[in-house]
């Protein structure tokens, strides 16, 4: 089902829940529960028990203080309290577990089997959970400031929007190092390696209240996205306290960690061809902008992609009441990385607004890049602590053979890819945070098997979370295996740079 579909009836549901039948004890919000160190269950959003887990913000200096993350469970129809629990690793970073676990609700139990109990939790950072952090602390005004400076449209598009982009990126840092002095001193306690820790200790509150041993626990997960990036350093760190975990949709962990993303742009034209071939083969009925041959598809994007390069379309206003705006070649390049998240969804979109434009109507490409910002300060946030130390998108020089290296790989994303990302924009925070808040030593480099082999989970063509990223990770972790699916696209429910989650 489409996903604005499931996320409306949710909210049409909780609305009426709220109104009507509010139950006894029965809680819709984080807001209600009080934090607990011994994973206190209370009956949430009908179906579900949640608890906020308190947790040390630095766990080995506890003298600093606690924080809490927010964690959600739902019952499988066939399990018992004693059933394990499967712990589900959001995207992002700065993707909502919690959000997941709700809109997964009625599919969750088919994919994994009734048998279980299904968890998942906002990471810290994110929304339900503590250390929440507005880089511009409310100020609207000087944030869409920040965003009209810095988004000028793709890195390459003129002789000085590399530039541009690369100085103006400072802005952000400044402010989001700014409203932590001010506001909120320790919003930069949110690494993975110490999210990677919470799950652990998520681990040892579940068995202590089943009557087991802690030190003994170990945890069952399914990380998608950047959610492998959590388990690969969960592995990483607690070798021994693996039961299962399945990594599917995989990033390559240290490109993460250097700020430095490279295997990404691997298949994303290997994806788009792919468009022509489906197109082709769907027929004229079913594909509005086919062509008697994928070539003459192909040929034709590539028209249109050369047009708008270097002719902008401007649309005056006049006719209707709209306000006067310019489709640009950043907006073209928007419609194509949308349609490559979830191909199987959006290439019958993408090929209807491609015949249009064929046509000389341009209105479905109109605002698709301004609203395609992926700034987000839980995202960023994380992204730029965990990369404080190997960080390696600092000078201009680095950005620019960034920039060339994702131009060069890809023609239809390399150049709009740079401004999803948006790594650059971690160039200015200063976490100032202490060392046992890093990863320290090298993702997967283990002298001896995790205690039980990791699952990794790939599509043949990935063009987001490429099979490359897959196989590199499972050539670091002994006895590994990696399961390929035959198919186009990205994991498709999951967004990993909290897009449609906006
Ligand atoms: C869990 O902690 C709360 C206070 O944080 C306490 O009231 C409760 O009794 C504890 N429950 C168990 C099972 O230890
Ligand atoms: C979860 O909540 C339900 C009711 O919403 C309750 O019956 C059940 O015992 C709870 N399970 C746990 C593990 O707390
Ligand atoms: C722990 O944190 C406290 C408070 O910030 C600090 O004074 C102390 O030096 C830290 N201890 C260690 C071992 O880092
Ligand atoms: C629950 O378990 C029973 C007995 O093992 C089985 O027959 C039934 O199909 C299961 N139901 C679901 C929904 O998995
Ligand atoms: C945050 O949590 C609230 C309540 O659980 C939910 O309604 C909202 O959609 C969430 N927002 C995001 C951005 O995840
Ligand atoms: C178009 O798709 C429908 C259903 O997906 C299929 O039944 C039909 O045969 C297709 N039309 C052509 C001309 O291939
Ligand atoms: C694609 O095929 C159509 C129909 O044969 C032809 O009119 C058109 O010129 C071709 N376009 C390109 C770009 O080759
Ligand atoms: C122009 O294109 C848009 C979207 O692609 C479509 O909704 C609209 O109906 C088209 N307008 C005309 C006059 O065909
Ligand atoms: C990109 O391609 C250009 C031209 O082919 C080449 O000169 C340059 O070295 C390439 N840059 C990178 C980073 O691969
Ligand atoms: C995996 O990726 C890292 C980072 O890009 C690279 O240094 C390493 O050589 C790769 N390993 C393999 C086996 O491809």
């Amino acid at each position: 089902m489409d996903r604005i579909a499931y996320v409306l009836i949710l909210l049409v549901s909780f609305g009426l829940k709220v109104h009507s039948l509010n139950k006894r004890g029965m809680v819709y919000g984080f807001d209600k529960i009080e934090p607990s160190a011994n994973l206190t269950w209370s009956s949430c959003f009908d179906a579900f028990n949640c608890s906020r887990l308190e947790v040390p913000l630095d766990y080995s200096n506890r003298s600093l203080g606690m924080t809490s993350v927010a964690f959600i469970k739902l019952a499988g129809k066939n399990a018992t309290v004693e059933s394990p629990s499967i712990v589900v690793i959001p995207g992002g970073p700065g993707g909502s577990g919690v959000d997941l676990l709700l809109s997964y609700q009625n599919i969750i139990g088919q994919m994994f089997g009734e048998q279980y109990n299904f968890v998942s939790f906002d990471p810290r950072g994110v929304n339900n959970s503590g250390l929440h952090l507005d880089c511009f602390s409310g100020d609207a005004n000087a944030r869409s400031a920040f965003y009209q400076l810095h988004r000028t449209g793709i890195t390459s598009i003129s002789s000085t929007s590399l530039e541009e982009q690369y100085y103006s990126s400072s802005i952000y840092g400044d402010w989001c190092n700014h409203a932590v002095e001010k506001n909120s001193p320790h919003s930069y306690y949110v690494t993975t390696p110490a999210v990677a820790h919470d799950l652990l200790a998520f681990t040892e509150a579940e068995a202590e209240i089943a009557g087991k041993s802690p030190s003994t626990a170990k945890l069952w997960c399914y990380g998608i996205s950047y959610g492998t990036v959590i388990g690969s350093t969960f592995a990483s760190m607690f070798p021994t306290r693996i039961e299962r975990m399945i990594l599917d949709g995989v990033l390559n962990a240290d490109q993460y960690y250097n700020n430095y993303w490279t295997d990404n742009v691997d298949q994303m034209d290997e994806a788009m061809e792919t468009f022509s071939t489906f197109c082709h083969y769907a027929g004229p009925q079913n594909c509005s902008f086919w062509g008697p041959t994928p070539e003459n598809i192909t040929a034709k994007l590539d028209g249109i992609t050369r047009q708008f390069r270097n002719r902008p379309v401007p649309l005056s206003g006049v006719v209707g009441s709209n306000l006067p705006t310019m489709v640009t070649y950043s907006d073209l390049k928007t419609l194509f990385l949308n349609a490559l998240y979830t191909p199987l969804a959006k290439f019958p979109d993408m090929a209807d607004v491609l015949h249009q434009v064929e046509r000389g109507n341009v209105s479905g490409l109109t605002g698709l890049f301004e609203q395609s910002n992926s700034i987000t300060d839980a995202r960023l946030t994380i992204t730029c602590t965990d990369t404080y130390r190997t960080n390696r998108l600092t000078t201009i020089e680095e950005f620019k053979t960034w920039v060339d290296y994702t131009v060069n790989k890809s023609k239809y994303i390399g150049d709009i890819y740079p401004m999803l990302l948006e790594g650059i924009l971690c160039r200015s925070f200063r976490p100032q945070l202490p060392d046992s808040m890093g990863f320290k030593g090298k993702i997967g480099g283990l002298n001896k098997p995790t205690s039980f082999p990791i699952l990794f989970a790939s599509n043949t063509i990935d063009p987001i979370t490429p099979l490359i990223s897959a196989r590199n990770m499972s050539s670091r972790f002994a006895g590994s295996v990696i399961l390929m699916q035959e198919a186009v696209g990205t994991y498709s429910r999951d967004d990993p740079f909290g897009f449609s989650i906006r």
